[in-house]
C-alpha cells in the first residue's frame, strides 16, 4: 500500500484557543490516525518570524505549540513532526523555486495584498511594513509542502490560495524538467467554525477566545462571560442558536449531546448550561493540561522530539533535494 504523504504547517503566534482546537488541531490528529497516509505535521517557525520579532516570545511560542499538540495526542512515533528551522533544505529549495514564481502571483497573494490595500487605504506607500518574508511567504509555503511530495495539505480556508499557489509554481517547474514535483491538493476540514464568548467565531483577532490550557478558574470565568440571550430559567431555549451548546456539543459524546439538547428544551438556566459547559471542557482537557505543563517544564524533552523528527524529515528532504538540483543542472 503506497501511503499518502499528509503534511501541515502550524505557524506558532500565540497562544491556542478552543477553536483552534476544534477547528485545526482534532481534524489533524484524527488524520494522522488513518493507516494508509504519512502524516508530516511541522512547527513553521520561520513562517511566525515574518510577524514575531522578538527572541523570548517566538520561542515560547514555538514550544507552546509543540507541546499542545504532543499533550493532545501527536504520537510522534507515527507523525514526523519537526520545526521547519531544523531543515536547511526547505530554504535551497526556496530559492529555486523563487526562479519559478512570478512576481506578479506574490503580488496576488491574499496577505499582502490585505496590507498593501490596507495601505493605500490609509494613504500610505503601498509596501509599508512589508517585509521579504512577508511578501515571498507563499514561496517558503510552497517549499514545505512540495520538498516533501505531499499529496494532502490539511489547512483553514484562508490557506486555500497559498496552496493554490504551491500547485502553480510546482506545475511551472514541472512543464520545464517533468513530473518532478507532486502537485498538492487542499483539505478542508468539515469541522464546524467554533464561535467566541460574543457568537462570532472564536479568534484572536476579535479577542473572544477561551485560551486551550488556562487556568481553571480563569477558563471558568471566561464560560461565564459567554453572551446569551435574556430568557429565563425554565423557559425552552434553542440549543442551535447557542454558542454554550454550540461548544459542548465539540467536547460531548453523542449521547451527552442528545441529553443537553433535552435540557435546554426543559429549560436549564444559562448558568447551569455553562456549569455544565465548563465541567465537560475542563475534564476533556485536565490530562493533556497535565502533559503540556510537563513539557513546558522540560524544553529539552521538547527538543529532543524535534529534533529526532527533523533527522527522519532529512532523511527524505536530502536525496529529494539532490535530485531536483541534478535536474535543473546544478
Ligand atoms: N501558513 C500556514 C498558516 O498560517 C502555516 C503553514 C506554513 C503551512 N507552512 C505550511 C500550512 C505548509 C500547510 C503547509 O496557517
Amino acid at each position: 500500500m503506497v501511503k499518502q504523504t499528509v503534511l501541515t504547517g502550524i505557524k506558532a503566534t500565540g497562544e491556542l484557543h478552543l477553536g483552534n482546537y476544534i477547528g485545526a488541531i482534532k481534524p489533524a490528529l484524527q488524520i494522522a490516525k488513518h493507516e494508509n497516509v504519512n502524516p508530516m505535521y511541522f512547527i513553521a517557525d520561520y513562517h511566525a518570524l515574518t510577524k514575531v520579532h522578538e527572541q523570548q516570545t517566538l520561542q515560547e511560542y514555538s514550544y507552546g505549540i509543540a507541546a499542545a499538540w504532543l499533550a493532545l495526542g501527536l504520537n510522534p512515533k507515527r507523525c514526523l513532526f519537526y520545526r521547519q528551522s531544523d531543515i536547511p533544505e526547505i530554504f535551497e529549495l526556496v530559492w529555486i523555486l523563487s526562479c519559478f514564481s512570478s512576481k506578479g502571483l506574490m503580488n496576488r497573494a491574499h496577505a499582502y495584498k490585505a496590507i498593501k490595500e490596507q495601505n493605500i487605504d490609509q494613504g500610505y506607500d503601498k509596501d509599508d511594513g512589508v517585509n521579504m518574508g512577508i511578501f515571498s511567504y507563499p514561496i517558503l509555503m510552497a517549499a514545505d509542502i512540495l520538498l516533501f511530495q505531499a499529496k494532502e495539505v490539511p489547512v483553514g480556508r484562508d490557506q486555500i490560495q497559498h496552496i493554490e499557489i504551491a500547485r502553480d509554481i510546482a506545475t511551472s517547474f514541472n512543464s520545464q524538467y517533468g513530473n518532478v514535483f507532486t502537485l498538492p491538493q487542499s483539505r478542508v476540514s468539515e469541522q464546524a467554525v467554533l464561535p467566541g464568548l460574543d457568537g462570532r467565531k472564536m479568534s484572536k483577532s476579535y479577542g473572544n477566545t477561551i485560551p486551550l490550557f488556562a487556568q481553571k478558574d480563569i477558563m471558568k470565568k471566561l464560560i461565564n462571560k459567554i453572551m446569551t440571550d435574556s430568557s429565563k430559567p425554565n423557559e425552552r431555549k434553542d440549543p442551535d442558536q447557542s454558542t454554550i451548546f454550540t461548544i459542548y456539543k465539540e467536547f460531548a459524546t453523542n449521547e451527552q449531546t442528545e441529553k443537553m439538547r433535552q435540557q435546554f428544551y426543559d429549560g436549564i438556566s444559562w448558568g447551569e448550561a455553562k456549569q455544565e459547559l465548563f465541567s465537560i471542557v475542563s475534564e476533556t482537557l485536565e490530562e493533556p493540561r497535565v502533559i503540556y505543563n510537563e513539557f513546558m517544564t522540560d524544553k529539552a524533552q521538547l527538543d529532543r522530539i524535534l529534533q529526532e523528527g527533523a533527522e527522519r524529515a532529512r532523511d527524505i528532504a536530502v536525496p529529494f533535494l539532490k535530485e531536483v538540483k541534478k535536474t535543473i543542472g546544478l
